[in-house]
């Protein structure tokens, strides 16, 4: 008997889409659980952690993860708040109040980024007692401000839509402004990336400050408040642009999931996931491991891959995660939603390679769900998704546990064990397979511009060489607005990654003669440089970057 390649290409797809099933099942309550366990006050792993605060692993040491960061929490927290509104899980509640207080408490906690109003919303982690962190750090991420605005909104929602308005005007709103305020401030300022490694501009950070400030628009709105500095207009996605490495990063795959809305189509503008652009990006991505991880060898150019934060990391050796893998299936299954929804798929030159994989010859246009292109690809997009969650299973250890990476030669677990990352990104993954989304966050009436202005500036890196003791850090403050107008008490805090350089780059107005000076602040002290000021003058465009030496 002759079987054609079609028929056995359903078989496997089918013992595929078995596996995952049985692996969904019992890795679901696993990963609730662990997520759960890492959870103050009374969750098992979270011991000595304050109520509400989710520690980001239980590993103390290679990697020391105990440590509660905003971008972690408010993504695990955005995950929990989703289960209780939509009634999956009506017991968590508690939990959400908890982590409301826990996060109103560290935004007031002053810190080595600054305090509620002079930056330390950026500070990215504390303590798991609720205390500020201050060893040297990549300090600040932006993102964790937007992410934690996004989470409390979405709770913030359900309370307005089942009569509790009262405590989101008095108690949730001034909250969730002072995060949206400094996103709105300093949207536009160099940060950390989600991975702590480059400051840069961040493609990531800055997509889900997009959602939050929209998000954030339209509760003042509900609200009464007056929300007009909440969007800005030139607020558009942009790559990463530092770290002099090839800029493919999962970064962008986060940045898609996590900024998904249901009803807001294919739009490439808010990059979501069944966009052109999203697609065409998750390929790149998804390729640029094959040749990485010894793990891929041998796999179908077209067939699922495990994937990890950037192909050139090197962090414990460089490894798949399990939670970038899971992204990738997650931002399928999201594609996926839209595209059953809407009844067709829509194929443009941008996204022709990504579909080539799954139909080879198909040309650019629009495929309804009666053709049978549309079966074909929805068929195999659905295995290929569900291949990204079956290497993750293959390589789950059988207690179901999941720590940060696995090994790219052998699979066995690296890294942090229990990272609450990794639950959560199975259990978004999962729920996305079974075709469940978020609430619509207001995407499609998002007003961005096709194309972005940086309003006339460049991007000039300044390195200041200083020696420091313990607690002392070094500031930046000049004669433009971007360098707060010689201010102290605003003057912007420089990265100490490279002790003893101090770095930050910041956005000043082209082709201007600019004055500055760098200053130390130590137990409230503050010491400026002997004079005369600093000068330089910035190009018409490109970017500039100044060595000094403290003096
Ligand atoms: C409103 O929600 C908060 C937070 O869960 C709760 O503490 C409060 O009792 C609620 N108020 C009413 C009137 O339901
Ligand atoms: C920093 O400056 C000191 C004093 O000029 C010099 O000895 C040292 O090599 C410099 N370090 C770096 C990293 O440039
Ligand atoms: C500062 O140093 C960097 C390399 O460390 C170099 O690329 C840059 O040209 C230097 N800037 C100036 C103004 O000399
Ligand atoms: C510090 O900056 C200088 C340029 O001023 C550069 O040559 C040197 O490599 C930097 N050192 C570190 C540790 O980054």
């Amino acid at each position: 008997m002759r079987l054609s390649v079609a028929y056995v290409l359903g078989l496997i797809g089918f013992a595929v889409s078995q596996s995952v099933d049985s692996y969904v099942s019992s890795e679901s309550p696993i990963a609730k659980a662990g997520l759960l366990a890492n959870i103050g006050p009374s969750g098992s792993k979270a011991n000595g952690a304050k109520a509400g605060l989710v520690i980001a692993s239980p590993s103390t040491s290679n990697p020391n993860y105990l440590y509660t960061w905003t971008r972690d929490s408010s993504l695990v927290f955005k995950t929990l708040i989703d289960q209780f509104t939509s009634g999956a899980d009506t017991s968590l509640r508690g939990l959400i109040d908890d982590f409301f207080s826990a996060e109103s408490q560290l935004q007031q906690t002053s810190n080595p980024s600054g305090t509620v109003s002079t930056g330390g919303l950026g500070e990215p982690k504390f303590n798991i007692d609720g205390t500020a962190f201050t060893g040297p750090w990549g300090r600040p991420q932006r993102d964790g401000p937007a992410l934690r605005a996004t989470a409390l909104i979405s709770y913030a929602n359900w309370l307005q839509a089942n009569g509790n308005s009262t405590f989101v005007s008095s108690e949730m709103w001034p909250i969730i402004k002072l995060d949206l305020d400094y996103v709105a401030a300093n949207w536009n300022q160099a940060t950390f990336d989600l991975w702590e490694e480059i400051q840069s501009s961040s493609f990531f950070t800055t997509a889900v400050q997009h959602r939050a400030l929209r998000e954030g628009a339209t509760l003042a709105a509900a609200l009464g408040q007056t929300a007009s500095s909440y969007w800005n207009s030139n607020n558009y996605i942009t790559a990463n642009t530092g770290g002099g490495r090839s800029r493919i990063d999962a970064n962008t795959v986060l940045a898609s999931i996590h900024t998904f809305d249901p009803a807001a189509g294919c739009d490439a503008v808010t990059f979501q996931p069944c966009s052109d652009k999203a697609l065409a990006s998750l390929k790149v991505y998804v390729d640029s491991f094959r040749s990485v991880y010894s793990l891929n060898g041998g796999v179908a150019v077209n067939a699922a891959v495990t994937t990890g934060r950037y192909p050139e990391d090197v962090y414990m050796g460089g490894n798949p995660w399990y939670l970038t893998t899971f992204a990738v299936s997650e931002q399928l299954y999201d594609a996926l939603i839209v595209w059953k929804k809407q009844g067709s798929i829509e194929v443009t030159s941008t996204s022709l390679p990504f579909f080539n994989q799954f139909s080879s010859g198909i040309t650019a246009g629009t495929y309804s769900s009666s053709s049978s292109t549309f079966s074909t690809l929805i068929g195999a997009i659905q295995t290929f998704a569900d291949g990204f969650v079956a290497l993750n299973a293959k390589y789950t250890p059988s207690n179901g546990g999941l720590a940060e990476q696995y090994d790219k030669s052998s699979g066995s677990p690296v890294s942090a064990v229990d990272l609450t990352w990794s639950y959560a990104s199975a259990l978004t993954a999962f729920s996305a397979r079974s075709g469940d989304s978020s609430p619509s966050w207001g995407a499609s009436t998002a007003k961005v511009p096709a194309t972005c202005s940086n309003g006339g500036t460049v991007a000039v890196t300044f390195t200041e060489n200083a020696t420091t003791q313990l607690g002392e850090n070094i500031y930046l403050t000049g004669s433009v607005a971007a360098l707060q107008n010689w201010s102290p008490d605003t003057a912007l805090l420089l990265s100490s990654a490279d002790y003893p350089n101090w770095s930050i780059t910041v956005n000043l107005p082209a082709s201007t003669a600019v004055q500055y000076k760098f200053i130390r602040k130590f137990n409230g002290q503050v010491t400026w440089e002997s004079d005369p000021n600093r000068q330089l003058t910035t190009p018409a465009t490109g970017t500039l970057t100044e060595n000094d030496t403290w003096r």
